[in-house]
Formats: C-alpha cells, sequence, structure tokens
C-alpha cells in the first residue's frame, strides 16, 4: 500500500472557504453566540460537511457555503481559519498550494470592505505559507450567480493585489443556471492586467460549458471540466490550448456530477490524452484531504504510480508561476520524491 501522505504534492483547486477546520467553527459559533439550528455537534457537522445520507446534489453542496458566510466575523476570525488552511495542507504535506477565496462571501457577515478582506487573505495565508514552507499562490474567486458588476469590482482589486500574491481570477458558482457571457469583459481586463484565468466548467453545466470557459473567457485552466469527455469540438478545442483540468473526484461525487466514485471519468481522461491535476476542491465539505484522492485515484479508478506522479508534474506544469519559479518548484519537487525513496518519471 502506498503513503499517499508522505508524498510531496501539489494542488491547484482548493477553496479558502470549504476548507476550514469544524473545530475552530464549533469555537467561533460558541464563542460569537450564532443561533444555528444545531442542537449537537452532529447536527452542527451537519451544517458545513456533506454527510454520507445526504442528497448528493450541487444545491446542497452550494448550501454548505452560505452556513459558512455566517463566521467570517472579524479581522482575527479570518486571518485565523486562513493561517489554519495552509497549515492544514502543509500537514498533508502540499509542498504547492494555489489557495482561492471569495472575496464576496468573506465581507458578508459584518460588511466588511472587499479591500479589508482580500488584505487579511492575503497577509495571513503568507505568513503561514512561509511559516510552514509552502510555496503559495491566491487565486480569487467571483460567482456566476452573484451579480456582474460586484465581480467587476472584485477583479480590479484582484489584479491591484498581484504585488501581494495573488497570481489569478477563478469563475465558480452555479453553472447550470448562469451563463459566462457576462463575464467575459472582465475576464479579459483581469487577464490584460496580468492575472491568471481558471473557469468552474463542465462539472454541474455542459461540456460546452468548457469550449465557452476557453473561447470566451481565455480560461487556461478548467475547475473540474470532467464532462468536456461528451463533446469532441470542447475536447479538440481543450488539446489545442493545452488547457489543464483541475479534477476533484469527491466532490463530484458528493455534488451528484458522477453517481459512483468507480464510474468518475478520470482515468478516460488521462488516456486521451489531456493535461489532468488531482485536487480537492473543499476537503473540510467532503471530509477529506489531498491524500485521501490519491488513494481513491489509486484504489479506486486504477491509476498506476505514473499515472499520479503525472498529475503532479503536470500541476506544476500548469501553475500560476513565472518560469523562474516553476523550475526551481521542478527541482525542488524531484529531490523530494528522491528523499522519499520515488522515482521521478
Ligand atoms: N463548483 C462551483 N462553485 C464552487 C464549487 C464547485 O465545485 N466549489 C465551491 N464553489
Ligand atoms: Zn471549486
Amino acid at each position: 500500500m502506498m503513503d499517499f501522505s508522505a508524498l510531496p504534492k501539489a494542488e491547484l483547486h482548493r477553496h479558502l472557504e470549504g476548507s476550514l477546520r469544524l473545530r475552530s467553527l464549533f469555537e467561533i459559533a460558541r464563542a460569537e453566540q450564532l443561533t444555528l439550528p444545531a442542537p449537537t455537534a452532529e447536527h452542527f457537522r451537519a451544517l458545513v460537511q456533506v454527510r454520507q445520507h445526504e442528497p448528493f446534489t450541487a444545491e446542497n453542496f452550494l448550501s454548505k457555503f452560505r452556513v459558512l458566510r455566517l463566521f467570517y466575523r472579524s479581522p482575527e476570525i479570518i486571518q485565523r481559519l486562513t493561517a489554519e488552511v495552509v497549515a492544514d495542507a502543509a500537514a498533508d504535506n502540499i509542498r504547492y498550494l494555489e489557495l482561492r477565496f471569495t472575496p464576496v462571501a468573506l465581507t458578508r457577515a459584518r460588511g466588511f470592505s472587499l479591500y479589508e478582506v482580500m488584505d487579511w487573505v492575503t497577509t495571513s495565508a503568507h505568513e503561514a505559507a512561509r511559516q510552514h514552507g509552502v510555496v503559495l499562490g491566491l487565486i480569487v474567486s467571483v460567482n456566476r450567480h452573484e451579480p456582474p458588476g460586484l465581480a467587476a469590482e472584485v477583479a480590479e482589486l484582484a489584479a491591484s493585489f498581484r504585488t501581494r500574491g495573488v497570481v489569478g481570477l477563478d469563475l465558480a458558482g452555479d453553472e447550470s443556471r448562469y451563463p459566462a457571457a457576462p463575464f467575459a469583459p472582465i475576464f479579459r481586463e483581469a487577464r490584460q492586467a496580468g492575472l491568471h484565468i481558471t473557469v468552474h466548467a463542465g462539472e454541474w453545466g455542459p461540456a460546452a460549458n468548457v469550449a465557452e470557459a476557453i473561447e470566451s473567457l481565455h480560461a487556461e485552466r478548467i475547475g473540474h471540466g470532467i464532462r468536456v469527455l461528451e463533446d469532441p469540438h470542447a475536447m479538440a478545442l481543450a488539446r489545442e490550448r493545452g488547457v489543464a483540468f483541475e479534477v476533484c473526484p469527491t466532490s463530484n461525487y458528493q455534488s451528484g456530477v458522477v453517481p459512483t466514485l468507480r464510474e468518475h471519468p478520470l482515468p478516460k481522461m488521462l488516456a486521451a490524452g489531456l493535461r489532468v491535476t488531482l485536487n480537492t476542491d473543499d476537503p473540510s465539505i467532503s471530509g477529506i484531504d489531498l491524500s485521501h484522492e490519491f488513494r481513491l485515484a489509486h484504489e479506486v479508478m486504477g491509476i498506476g504510480r505514473n499515472g499520479l506522479r503525472q498529475m503532479t508534474l503536470t500541476a506544476l506544469d500548469a501553475a500560476f508561476l513565472s518560469s523562474g519559479h516553476r523550475a526551481a518548484l521542478r527541482q525542488a519537487f524531484h529531490k523530494a520524491w528522491q528523499d522519499a525513496g520515488e522515482t521521478p518519471p
């Protein structure tokens, strides 16, 4: 049996708001006297985590983020939660992390400004990354189901935070009901300002959304995108442009995109020659870590050692990094693989 937690890993798709420690949330609820319909710890858990008996739907999955918005009640809380997310990634031996966060979500509980929450998150995330020896990039997310005017404001701020480690802009949210088109001008400007682009598509919506994300939003990477296999045009486009896919198996299972993990299209995507990376999406909502997803890929989906290492190499290749930093990181991973007794591919 392979020890996946000992392997050095890279992750490109993890949401801050979906990665919060249950223990801390519980403490915050108590300290802040939040009134929640949760008489017991188990009820509390069900508010913020997908449980086995729940409906595995996108709606249920997204409902957890709505509850979590109640918790972001002070700069100290936001900074603490952020630092813990980075510490937990480091504890799972993630050496390179692109962490995405949704500024609008963090402002809501107390009417903080977008600038304030971006200031707090970027500062504490980088401080924690330094402390734990994680190489960190931050991605700012905007939601399709929220107004494009708000997204424009967030995107402009994100560009001004490039000097503070923000490397990309992400479109998240309800893809089944909200098209990407209204966000095209915002993403064009962000790209011109030097931000990298990744878009959630082909998860809760059809493969055509992957093509739309690539053509209209110039996405370099696609969040999930697992339905791309259903459409030859989207496949051709993804191959032609070298688009990388941020695949998150447990998230797909819990939000009802795949009926069982055994039927997850990850092996088919690899076999089709797509650029595939393995990610958690929302580790605390799903009750997993990245090692868990590696174990699934290996034990349930039958992906061998080479395939697993290839996905990490693809993550380094598709990381939103300058070429100098990428080369240094590749070297660090090769050394870490050797130290762990792994032969690099
Ligand atoms: N899809 C869309 N939006 C999201 C997701 C997701 O899987 N996770 C967090 N926000
Ligand atoms: Zn996501």
